[in-house]
């Protein structure tokens, strides 16, 4: 299938996208700023729906990908969240009905829950616990959920959100105690993706959302 991997430059994308090929799919990349790569590459603006639909078409599949998330918030306002994460969403929602394509992957993210990583708060393990997110990222990812649902009911297009826990590279040290508060490996985001495009296009799924984070292995009484 042909696959566009929006904010393909990204941790995400950059992991996926050879993965993508070796299972037999043709990835199309896009990102805002150039890359070097030896995939079909689109530059173009998820902000702009003229570059998304560009970049979109003849795809089958759309994981999107492209947006700041939490290691963003100290250096852009709200409206930058807004504008990219939500307005992004959108375009990609508007193009893949555009395109016909079967199936969206949506980046989701475990800050839509109130709190999902602090020892004895409750992990928020289960995807029915009440989303409350704590800050503007949290809420544009839980906007852009809703989006998929909506676009789902009116459109027939299914889709997933992926609610990930932490990813973001980081020294060896650091990565080993993420683990223990709900950050997950890239390989495991990866083959989450992989498992969803399956799903979807085999009309398995036509909506749901999955925690991709791992378990914390401690209660506050172990404190
Ligand atoms: N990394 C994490 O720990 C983490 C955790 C939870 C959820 N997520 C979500 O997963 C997704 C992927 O995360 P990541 O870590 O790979 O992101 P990343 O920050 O590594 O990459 C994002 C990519 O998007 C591109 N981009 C930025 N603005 C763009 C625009 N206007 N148009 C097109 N592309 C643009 C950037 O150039 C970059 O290559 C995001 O949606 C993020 O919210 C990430």
């Amino acid at each position: 299938m042909r696959v566009l991997v929006t904010g393909a430059g990204g941790t995400l994308g950059t992991a996926l996208a050879p993965v993508l090929a070796e299972a037999g799919h043709e990835p199309v990349l896009q990102d805002v700023r150039p890359l070097e790569t030896p995939y079909e590459f689109i530059q173009g603006d998820v902000r702009s729906p003229e570059d998304v639909l560009r970049a979109a078409g003849g795809a089958e599949v759309i994981v999107h990908t492209a947006a700041i998330h939490g290691i963003h918030l100290r250096n852009h306002s709200p409206r930058d969240f807004y504008d990219l994460n939500l307005t992004g969403t959108l375009n990609v929602w508007e193009a893949a009905v555009a395109v016909g394509a079967r199936a969206v992957v949506f980046s989701s993210t475990m800050g839509v829950y109130k709190s999902h990583n602090a020892p004895g708060a409750g992990a928020a393990l289960r995807e029915d616990v009440p989303l409350q997110p704590g800050d503007i990222y949290g809420w544009t990812k839980v906007a852009g959920e809703e989006l998929c649902q909506l676009y789902g009911r009116t459109h027939g297009i299914p889709s997933v959100a992926l609610r990930f826990g932490m990813f973001v590279p980081e020294p060896f040290f650091r990565y080993g105690i993420r683990l223990l508060y709900g950050g997950v490996d890239t390989h495991d985001v990866v083959r989450s993706v992989m498992t969803s495009m399956d799903a979807l296009t085999s009309g398995n799924i036509t909506w749901d959302t999955f925690n991709v984070e791992s378990v914390m292995p401690f209660q506050e009484n172990d404190a």
